[in-house]
C-alpha cells in the first residue's frame, strides 16, 4: 500500500540503533522515499564521514548536517534517517518538530555495541576504549532522544521488518 504522509517520519537515536536499516524498510512498506542525512552529506562532500571529520572537523560536519536536515525536511514527506548526533542540536530538534514526527529508536548499550564494534566508520568511536565512549554518549544523549515524539524499542532478535511495523504501530 502506498501511504500519503503528511509529514516526514524522522528516525533519531544512537549509532547502531538501526535507523538506516529500519528506515529503508519502513519507507519500502509505506511506499515513500527514504533519505539518510549522513548519505546526503557524504554525497555533497564526495568524502566519507571519517574523511570529513579528519579534514574539516566535527563542527564543520555538524553545520553540514544542519543544512542537509533543513533541506530534507522540506522535501516531499518520506522517511528520513538522521545521524546519531543530529537530534542533539536544539536548532535541528526545532526544525524536526516543526516539520515532521520524530521517532527514537531506543536500544541498550549491549545491542548498540554489538552492532558497531566491528565497523570502523564512526569517527567518534575511534578512541582507546570505544565501548566506554559509546556508553558515555548513550548516557549523555538518552535524555535528549527522549524528547522525540515517539520511542520504539530496538531489541535483540527483532527483525528489521518487525521494527518497521512497530514504528508504524507507534
Ligand atoms: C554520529 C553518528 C553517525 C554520523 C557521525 C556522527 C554521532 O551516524 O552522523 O559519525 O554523533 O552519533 P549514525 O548514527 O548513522 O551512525
Amino acid at each position: 500500500m502506498k501511504w500519503q504522509l503528511k509529514k516526514p517520519v524522522v528516525l533519531v537515536g544512537m549509532m547502531g540503533a538501526g535507523k538506516t536499516a529500519v528506515g529503508t524498510m519502513l519507507a519500502r512498506i509505506l511506499g515513500v522515499r527514504f533519505t539518510d542525512s549522513d548519505d546526503e552529506i557524504v554525497k555533497a562532500a564526495n568524502m566519507s564521514i571519517p574523511e570529513i571529520f579528519a579534514r574539516d572537523g566535527e563542527a564543520f560536519f555538524r553545520r553540514k548536517e544542519a543544512q542537509v536536515l533543513a533541506r530534507l525536511l522540506h522535501e516531499r514527506p518520506g522517511v528520513l534517517s538522521t545521524g546519531g548526533g543530529a537530534f542533539l542540536a536544539e536548532g535541528n530538534r526545532q526544525a524536526i518538530a516543526a516539520a515532521g514526527v520524530s521517532v527514537w529508536l531506543r536500544a541498550d548499550l549491549d545491542l548498540l555495541w554489538q552492532r558497531v564494534r566491528h565497523k570502523n566508520t564512526r569517527p567518534l568511536l575511534r578512541t582507546e576504549n570505544p565501548r566506554e565512549t559509546l556508553r558515555g554518549l548513550l548516557e549523555a544523549r538518552a535524555p535528549v532522544y527522549a524528547l522525540a515524539d515517539l520511542a520504539v524499542d530496538s531489541l535483540p532478535g527483532v527483525s528489521v521488518e518487525d521494527m518497521a511495523q512497530r514504528v508504524i504501530a507507534a
